[in-house]
């Protein structure tokens, strides 16, 4: 692998990336999960990788193989917090581009569930998972940490009080929900609040152009002053 660039703002960076929605069982053939695809977190993981950063990825999709990141795949929530855990000591980035299931099957069932004859409704208990982000505080140095809000609605209302009780340097206000932006589909829009106050529209591109600006806007705004 040869890197095509002079661009080298992140050279000696370690970047770990999580990308993809999390599965949670509720049977051997069935989940929970949501419409993340992956996609913007390998956006990043390129956009990161093009601008000379050592790039590690938490996937719960499979790798695209067009760039050398370490790949680490995951499934359910749990095994994301437990690979963000153990990779966040030493990454000097991170960008929760995942979608974590928030709740899992609180007792999933060890044989496929069949129906009854002549049931009408099924319930499901579940049970919450802890918040990945969350839960870095203790362990947290020097690291820059950028997290996703995927809202429907109200959107920087949402977006604000995520950046917040998560502790983040940079949450990237994400409407999802639409069929133009968002989960599954190749373009994206969102607006980024810092945790300084200022704030950046992202209009509507495809993933990866939306990968490389807020790459650019985290190096300018906020590594530079580090540096
Ligand atoms: N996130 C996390 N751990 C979770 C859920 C979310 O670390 N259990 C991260 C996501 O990867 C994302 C950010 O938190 O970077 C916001 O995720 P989002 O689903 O928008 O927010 P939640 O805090 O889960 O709130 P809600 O879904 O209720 O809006
Ligand atoms: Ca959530």
């Amino acid at each position: 692998w040869q890197r095509q660039t002079t661009d080298q703002t992140l050279a000696g960076q370690r970047v770990l990336i999580t990308a993809g929605g999390t599965r949670e069982a509720i049977d051997p053939v069935r989940f929970i999960g949501n419409h993340s695809s992956g996609k913007m977190g390998w956006a990043l993981a390129r956009a990161a990788y093009w601008a000379g950063a050592e790039v590690t990825v938490i996937s719960s999709v499979p790798a695209p193989m067009d760039i050398p990141a370490k790949v680490v795949a995951v499934t359910t929530t749990a095994e994301l917090q437990a690979a963000v855990q153990r990779l966040f000591p030493q990454s000097d980035l991170l960008f929760m581009a995942a979608a974590p299931a928030d709740f899992r099957p609180a007792h999933p069932a060890t044989n496929k569930i069949k129906k009854q004859p002549g049931q009408a409704e099924m319930q499901l208990t579940l049970v919450k998972n802890p918040d990945i982000l969350a839960s870095l505080k203790p362990q947290r140095r020097q690291q820059i940490v950028v997290g996703f809000a995927a809202e429907t609605q109200q959107l920087l209302t949402n977006a604000q009080a995520k950046l917040q009780a998560k502790d983040l340097d940079l949450i990237v206000a994400n409407p999802v929900g639409g069929t133009d932006s968002g989960f599954d589909v190749d373009q994206n829009q969102g607006t980024l609040l810092f945790a300084d106050g200022s704030q950046q529209t992202l209009p509507l591109t495809s993933k990866e152009v939306m990968a490389q600006a807020i790459v650019a806007a985290v190096t300018t705004k906020i590594l530079d002053g580090r540096r």
